[in-house]
Formats: C-alpha cells, sequence, structure tokens
C-alpha cells in the first residue's frame, strides 16, 4: 500500500504541477555530497560503486557521482521528478516505487538517501523505508544518509514566510513562499505556489504538510534493528544550516 510520504510525490506542488521548478529553487551545490559520499565509498574500497540513490528527486546528486565512475540506479516516489533525473542520468535503471513498500534485494555496495527520510512521519513508515535502504544492500554494503536533526530543526522553524519567484520556459514566472513552524516533535510546512503565464490566467496552489526530524539516539536505533552499524555522525554534508546530519552506516556480513 502507498505510503502518506509517497503520496506527497503526486500531490506536492513542488513534486509534480511545479517540478520544472525544482531545480531553479533548491540550487545549492551538489558538489559537496557527491564528494563526501565518493570519499567515504573510497575509503572502503568501493570505488567505483553501484549505487541506489533512494529518493533521488532530479537526480543531481546521482549526476555528480556517476561523473566520477559510479553506476547508478534511481528511485523516487515522484513521477515528475524522476522523469528529470532519467533525463540527467541516462545510463541508470529509473523505478518509480515507494521506498517504504518497494520490493529490494541485496543488489547495491551502497545506497544514498539525501533528504527523505524525513518525509516519513509515522514510526511504521521510518522503519519501513529504513528497511527498504537495508536490504538494498550487499553484505558490507554502505548506507549514507542525510537526515534532519531535531533539535536544529526545532530552532529553524521560526514561522516567518519567505517567498522566491524564479523565471520558467515560455515567459512563465512561479512565485513561491513557504513557512514552517513546530510542534510536538514535527515541522509543519505551509507553501503556496502562484504561475503566472503570459496571456493565461493565475494559477494558484497551496499545500501544506508535516516532516519528522529525527534524533540521533532513533537513527542510530533504527539503523541497528537493520542489521546495520553505524560508522558515522557528522554535520550535513555541505549543508548551509546546522540542521542535518550526515550519517554512514554498514551493513553487517554474515561473519558480522
Ligand atoms: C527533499 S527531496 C530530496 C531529493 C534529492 N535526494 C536531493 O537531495 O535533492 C525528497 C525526495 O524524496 C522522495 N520521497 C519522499 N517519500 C518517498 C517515498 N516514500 N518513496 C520514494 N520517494 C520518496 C520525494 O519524491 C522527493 O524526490
Amino acid at each position: 500500500m502507498e505510503s502518506a510520504s509517497a503520496r506527497a510525490g503526486s500531490e506536492r506542488p513542488f513534486y509534480a504541477l511545479h517540478a520544472e521548478a525544482y531545480d531553479l529553487l533548491i540550487t545549492d551545490p551538489a558538489g559537496p555530497w557527491v564528494d563526501a559520499v565518493h570519499e567515504t565509498l573510497a575509503g572502503f574500497a568501493l570505488s567505483p560503486a553501484s549505487i541506489l540513490d533512494a529518493g533521488c528527486g532530479t537526480g543531481r546528486h546521482a549526476a555528480g557521482l556517476i561523473a566520477r565512475g559510479h553506476r547508478v540506479d534511481l528511485v523516487d516516489a515522484s513521477a515528475a521528478l524522476l522523469t528529470q533525473a532519467a533525463s540527467r542520468c541516462p545510463t541508470a535503471r529509473t523505478t518509480l516505487a515507494d521506498l517504504c513498500t518497494m520490493e529490494v534485494r541485496p543488489a547495491y555496495d551502497a545506497v544514498t538517501c539525501r533528504g527523505v527520510l524525513n518525509d516519513m512521519t509515522t514510526d511504521e513508515e521510518r522503519a519501513s523505508a529504513v528497511r527498504s535502504l537495508a536490504g538494498s544492500l550487499v553484505p558490507d554494503g554502505v548506507l549514507l544518509l542525510d537526515v534532519r536533526e531535531r533539535r536544529g530543526s526545532r530552532q529553524r522553524a521560526d514561522g516567518v514566510t519567505r517567498s522566491r519567484q524564479v523565471d520558467l520556459a515560455a515567459g512563465g514566472r512561479l512565485t513561491f513562499a513557504g513557512r514552517t513552524t513546530w510542534s510536538r516533535g514535527l515541522l509543519h510546512v505551509e507553501e503556496t505556489y502562484e504561475l503566472t503565464r503570459p496571456a493565461a490566467p493565475a494559477q494558484r496552489s497551496r499545500y501544506r504538510f508535516t516532516m519528522r526530524p529525527w534524533t540521533e539516539p532513533e537513527l542510530r536505533a533504527a539503523l541497528r534493528e537493520c542489521g546495520l552499524r553505524i560508522v558515522r555522525v557528522a554535520a550535513g554534508a555541505g549543508r548551509r544550516t546546522p540542521d542535518r546530519l550526515f550519517v554512514v552506516a554498514r551493513q553487517l556480513s554474515s561473519s558480522g
């Protein structure tokens, strides 16, 4: 059954109706994450590696890893974002799937999952997503995660509305505004979008959703539960704000 986080892949305007604006609005450089993943894998003598980028979005980070010589496959629940990722990464196998319910087999040296596990808000969804990531790894395979950290996320959720405008193809212009508040361990996000195109009425949409950041102990427990050993927990790779964690964990081989 489709999870709530996967459903957002077709509902959230940013992932569906206005997916063409995703890379115009998310402009932090992909390089630091790509470097951190590549260097970590090289440290495990996994270069080149077979990698699954789980929740790949538009494939910005996958493209960087492919350029470093890795073989990368892609999975995401948003058809519109996955289409962009497929054209950016033509050598990648792409799968439209829900990380919480997809069938997995231990096929990859590494799984990357950046900025995705916060979208899963129930214990069940979080556990099943982490199970899928772990189950996609060969023995000794490496999981590399970027997640929102709870305390830093709470501090950043200031209730201030921030707005941006981006120009789209054919004279379109999208005005995006977002506001985030905090309540009981959840980030509550309100987004509004206004799309204008020449000689067409403005198209407005609004979307509300929640995200659930992680504490380090929660993450450690979830990974341990799936047979993974934490190798490293550090500040988010290349993140401009102090509310992210970069986590490296390893699938224990049967000899442990
Ligand atoms: C914030 S974006 C991050 C995209 C990309 N990893 C990056 O760092 O740019 C979160 C992504 O996770 C995907 N996602 C969220 N829940 C998912 C689920 N249950 N199954 C598959 N993909 C999911 C969304 O569709 C979206 O592409």
